[in-house]
């Protein structure tokens, strides 16, 4: 059994490159990459570590029970079974200039989420580098995972995933 999972859903493709980008760093016989949509929440507890990775859209795409938001669904499965043991991890999208007061907010739903799984929260990741001016996806001077921002810092991504995802593999010892 594979050590990791990452799970990933966006709107536009960005989430789904940036989980690509993921992937990529660890070995494929520890991990694997499934989308959200299509993944069976009974093999979840196999795992160490689960990575979530999502985009911040707007708050009414969250917060809704709507169908069409694969997160919401996923949880509403996720939450039934017993996953106390797993680490998880986020990695979250946004863009910190059209949306300086909800930047990555996604982030905190995460947590919050995690946190009722009453998993193990890892990958924390500091706010220096970034210029916004309120995120529910942070507590303390940290984002409660890894921020994305693929339309203003492009050029910063692969650097911060690579730090971020040495930062996991040294937690796992993998
Ligand atoms: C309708 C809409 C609402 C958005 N709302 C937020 C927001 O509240 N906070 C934020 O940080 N980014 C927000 N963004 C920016 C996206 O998170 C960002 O562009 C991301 O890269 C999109 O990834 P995706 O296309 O894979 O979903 C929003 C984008 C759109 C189109």
């Amino acid at each position: 059994m594979k050590k990791v999972v990452i799970l990933f859903w966006g709107t536009k493709g960005n989430v789904e490159r940036i989980a690509r980008k993921v992937y990529a760093m660890f070995d494929e016989k520890d991990c694997d990459l499934i989308d959200v949509a299509s993944v069976d929440v009974k093999t979840l507890k196999n795992y160490e570590l689960m990575i979530f990775g999502g985009s911040t859209i707007g708050a009414e795409n969250w917060f809704d029970a709507k169908d069409d938001n694969e997160w919401n669904r996923f949880f509403r499965t996720a939450e039934a079974q017993e996953l106390s043991h797993l680490k998880i991890a986020f990695f979250g999208l946004g863009d910190q200039v059209l949306y300086p007061d909800h930047f990555v907010d996604g982030l905190g739903v995460f947590q919050e989420h995690a946190l009722k799984m009453k998993a193990t929260v890892i990958g924390q990741w500091p706010t220096k580098g970034y210029e916004f001016t309120d995120s529910d996806g942070m507590a303390e001077g940290k984002f409660f995972g890894l921020a994305i921002d693929e339309d203003r810092q492009s050029e910063l991504t692969d650097e911060r995933v690579k730090t971020w995802t040495d930062g996991l593999k040294k937690e796992l010892g993998i």
